[in-house]
């Protein structure tokens, strides 16, 4: 078997590791990880123990404490760091973005790739400006993408937005019976002399959400008569306005679930389970991992609460994965 190739990275807004988990999984060592949250910080430290981990991005001494050297930095960075007024004020200004973090750590680190996951949203955000801006400001500061640098430098923003499209996968392209629909921009430096990255194929497995449900999960994750009776009647008064659907209701013969959000801990409204003669229940913990592609040595955060919210905020592993496969064969060879 061929030996395989080894690379180093670091994990910005690291979550629980999704990108870490798709980098080690292709021969990656993280040399350096950031996330602020207490709780994800638990998390990760429960399953990278030997990952060095910091807090907050944006102060100095967490920045400082990045390696020099590292091959690829990762980084699925919160969205809500654009918001529409922020950007608005000054087009090209970036400043207190957390995009900006990312932007400052690749301008005086200069890791040969930069791998960034958000959401669909981004390319839709201030109709492509957002994005626009985005890359501009990476490709001059010496990376490129699959973008062609005259539409990113020029006023064509809807053509920028057909060719950004590209970069959009589906979770369930990749063996996830979820229906999350992610931009994952891949960009290397310019002295790689790549002219293009070719994604990944989508895998074409067969997907099921029975495939990672429990057998027998706890009677306290179905819900009760009134929330029940609750989302009933919201997605009736939604119908009823024209404005969407309300609770998304699966069985394990489902191709696929929703996507799991962040706020899925609430009522778990966009991904309920039948079940025949009962009220639907949620996913468990466990489930809401599989849903992303986490494997079952996956150690949980003890707080369930918090666990849904990792889960939803986390990328698809098998994603990342199948990403990083390529990055490593074409842009680290
Ligand atoms: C969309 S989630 C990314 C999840 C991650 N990609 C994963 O696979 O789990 C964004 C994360 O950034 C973290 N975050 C937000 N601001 C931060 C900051 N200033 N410094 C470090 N982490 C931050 C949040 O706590 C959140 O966990």
């Amino acid at each position: 078997m061929a030996k395989r190739k080894k690379f180093t990275f670091i994990d910005l807004f690291a979550g629980i590791g999704g990108f870490h988990q798709g980098c080690t999984a292709n021969g990656g060592t993280c040399v350096f990880a950031s996330e602020w949250d207490p709780y994800a910080q638990e998390t990760y430290r429960a399953n990278y123990p030997t990952t060095p981990l910091y807090g907050d991005i944006t102060l100095k001494e967490t920045k400082d404490a990045i390696p020099t050297n590292f091959d690829v930095l990762c980084g699925g960075f919160p969205c809500q760091a654009f918001s529409n007024a922020g950007l608005r004020k000054g087009f090209e200004d970036t400043r207190g973005t957390l995009f900006n973090e990312i932007a400052e750590i690749l301008q005086t680190r200069k890791p040969k790739v930069a791998f960034l996951e958000n959401v669909r949203g981004l390319v839709s955000h201030d109709s492509g400006r957002t994005l626009q801006v985005i890359l501009r400001k990476l490709t001059h500061m010496g990376y490129r993408c699959n973008i062609p640098q005259d539409i990113i430098d020029g006023d064509n923003v809807k053509l920028l937005q057909d060719h950004a499209k590209k970069m959009i996968l589906k979770s369930r392209d990749f063996g996830v019976p979820q229906n999350r629909q992610r931009i994952y921009i891949v960009l290397w430096r310019r002295d790689l002399n790549v002219e293009h990255f070719e994604y990944p194929k989508p895998l074409m497995t067969p997907t099921r959400l029975g495939d990672i449900l429990e057998a027998n999960p706890d009677p306290k994750y179905t819900i009760s008569d009134r929330m029940w009776i609750g989302h009933q009647n919201r997605k009736a008064r939604n119908e009823a306005a024209g404005k969407g659907f309300g609770y998304g209701l699966f069985t394990p013969d489902s191709e696929y679930a929703n996507t799991i959000s962040a706020r899925y801990w609430k009522d778990g409204s966009e991904i309920l389970i039948a079940q025949p003669g009962k009220n639907p229940r949620t996913l468990t913990p466990r489930e809401a991992v599989r849903l992303q592609g986490y494997g079952e040595e996956f150690v949980l955060n003890k707080s369930e609460k918090q666990m849904y919210k990792q889960a939803g905020n986390s990328v698809s592993v098998p994603v990342v994965k199948e990403i990083v496969r390529q990055i490593v064969k074409q842009l680290l060879g």
